[in-house]
């Protein structure tokens, strides 16, 4: 941190315009997080987390045996709108297939139509990225509902988002290794949907396909390989059902545990934004496929640990399930200030790679990150290519003395 701890934003700001200009080497970290759009800066996160406590968000992630219903925030479903008109080409796309450009709709937005009460009534809350505990159930049942509603992706930005329970991302689902998932989705949304679990191994066709508004559908599947896998809606246009923050990640562990470690859950995307009405934005299509993202993120919100970081203790094995949602570009997973001893990139405990500074994790993949904390300090941790940094992909890591 050094001397960029002691400097005030426009001071960063100063410092962070000068290394622009220069166009040369990069400029330091606390430079690049110091002008962040939302003002939550890396400098005043570190004063931050001096002072706050601990503090857990609201979400409590899903246990493994699931549950429906945790939406909460849930508008009733009839208010959450027409999803700007896809239903006539979301309609022709019966079962999940590859993203076939096929346009989102009219304006090719989310454009569920929230209204201000939703826009100012729906609160922020922190991602729990810490990984729940595996049930010691060998099957497990879970029952998901879909919807259509706003969520606040940080203190000044709602969106309108269509979810797995509610949330951005969806509930951690975390399971062993040869576990059955008996799943089962209830569409309470406006447009049809579908979801997609790259843990399983199963017909895409029967499981994965596309069910409209009020109907369900349930698969069941064996988790054959531990990891960090992504799952998500795969409804046409995939583009914009992942992108508009239908995603989540679940964790299978091996049979035989991996050592005991301090472990996070994140979970790597980007948003794609216009104004909406009533304060809510809403989806750009179009936007996505520019490839130009306005945030990206860990669990869904931009910079949010920053404002409360994720936390360990000297002598704790830290483990990050780094699960990449995308829907388009790479997480370069790295911790400033430290190395991975142990990176994971398919089945662990098997042929973990060492001493790795940063890996990319491939939209749509996951991958493991551990390392022995040896070393009190604040560590950011980052997607290294630092234009998704500087859009929200950074947090930190404190680890106490
Ligand atoms: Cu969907
Ligand atoms: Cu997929």
């Amino acid at each position: 941190m050094g001397d960029a701890e002691h400097m005030t934003d426009s001071q960063s700001e100063r410092a962070a315009e000068r290394d622009r200009g220069k166009g040369q080497s990069p400029a330091p970290l606390s430079d690049l997080l110091a002008v962040k759009q939302d003002r939550r800066s890396f400098l005043r996160a570190g004063a931050l987390s001096l002072a706050l406590p601990a503090a857990v968000g609201a979400l409590a992630a899903c246990s493994s045996s699931g549950g429906s219903g945790a939406g909460t925030a849930a508008s009733d479903s009839t208010e959450a709108g027409t999803g700007g008109g896809a239903g006539s080409a979301l309609d022709r796309n019966a079962s999940s297939r590859a993203d076939t450009g096929v346009h989102a709709g009219p304006g090719g937005s989310s454009a569920t139509p929230p209204t201000q009460r939703d826009a100012q009534t729906t609160a922020f809350h922190r991602y729990e990225p810490t990984l729940p505990p595996v049930s010691g159930q060998r099957t497990h049942k879970v029952n998901w509902t879909v919807r259509e509603l706003p969520v606040r992706i940080s203190k000044d930005l709602v969106v309108a988002a269509w979810t797995f329970e509610g949330e951005i991302p969806g509930p951690v689902l975390h399971v062993r290794q040869g576990d059955t998932v008996e799943f089962t989705m209830t569409n309470r949304g406006a447009i049809p949907h579908s979801m997609d679990f790259h843990a399983s191994q199963i017909d895409p066709k029967v499981a994965f396909k596309t069910v409209v508004p009020g109907e369900s559908i349930s698969f069941t599947f064996r988790a054959r390989y531990p990891g960090a896998f992504m799952y998500h809606c795969g409804t046409a246009p995939v583009l914009m059902h992942i992108g508009t923050g239908m995603y989540g990640a679940i964790i299978v562990d091996p049979p035989t545990p991996l050592p005991p470690a301090k472990e996070f859950v994140l979970v790597h995307s980007e948003y794609y934004l216009k104004p909406g009405a009533g304060g809510v934005s809403v989806f750009d299509y179009d936007k996505m496929l520019t490839l130009l993202p306005d945030h990206v993120v860990f669990n869904g919100r931009p910079g949010q640990y920053l404002d409360e970081p994720i936390r360990a203790r000297v002598g704790d094995r830290v483990r990050f399930y780094v699960v990449n949602a995308g829907p388009t570009h790479p997480c370069a997973f790295h911790v400033v200030g430290e190395q991975f001893d142990r990176v994971y990139l398919g089945a662990p405990p098997e042929t973990p790679i060492r001493g790795v500074q940063t890996f990319n994790v491939p939209a749509g993949g996951g991958m493991v990150f551990e390392y022995l904390a040896d070393i009190a300090g604040e560590f950011p941790f980052v997607n290294h290519g630092f234009g998704h940094g500087q859009k929200g992909a950074v947090g930190l890591l404190v680890v106490e003395p």
